[in-house]
């Protein structure tokens, strides 16, 4: 199965599905990486995996995400083989145009457990809430913000003295061995 994955950030997720793909325990080939940072650390470690990485140039607009983009974006991953999309840390909103050219084919990793704390910085939205537990989500990709038909979960506790950062940590732990976990055995069906 070739898949793409994008991102805007450190790209640690990108890392976790290279490694299981170089470990063996998942069977895919990661063929295009996509940022619409060009500063995003994971267009680097794209690159040192020999992974093809370009940069989604959105004309200047921070978050916006415009319609005709998306359709060129989606026909890129099409052009490239991409079987099934990871989006890992990605900022921007997919939406239908993009969803209509992979339908049920776009993947998400979210730091909540689903439905709680959509939306961004979870685990922040977390340690202030005072929440015991949260965890991380692989979920479909829909129109909405972190709304899709959830896969897996996996849960952390919450201690007393957690920091935002301690927090973010353990959830991120988890979301690097949940992620390919759940890639594989989509892939495997
Ligand atoms: C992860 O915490 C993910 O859940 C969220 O954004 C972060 C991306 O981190 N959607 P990285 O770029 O994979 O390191």
């Amino acid at each position: 199965t070739k898949i793409g994955v994008l991102g805007s950030g450190s790209g640690s997720n990108l890392q976790a599905i290279l490694d299981a793909i170089e470990a063996g325990t998942l069977n895919a080939e990661l063929v295009l990486v996509l940022s619409d940072n060009p500063e995003g650390y994971i267009l680097e470690r794209a690159r040192r995996a020999g992974v093809t990485a370009e940069v989604i140039d959105c004309g200047g607009f921070k978050t916006k995400f415009p319609d005709e983009k998306q359709v060129e974006v989606a026909h890129r991953l099409k052009d490239a083989g991409v079987e099934l999309i990871c989006l890992a840390g990605f900022m921007r909103l997919v939406k239908q145009p993009f969803l209509d050219v992979f339908p049920r084919r776009i993947l998400n990793i979210h730091p909540s457990l689903l439905p709680a704390y959509p939306g961004l910085m979870a685990w922040k939205q977390a340690v202030n809430d005072g929440a015991t537990e949260s965890g991380c989500t692989v979920h479909y990709v829909d129109a909405g913000m972190d709304t899709g038909p959830i896969i897996k979960q996996a849960r952390v506790p919450v201690y007393s003295n957690d920091t935002e950062e301690t927090l973010h940590k353990r959830i991120q732990e988890e979301e690097h061995r949940l992620y390919p976990e759940v890639i594989a055995e989509l892939i495997k069906c």
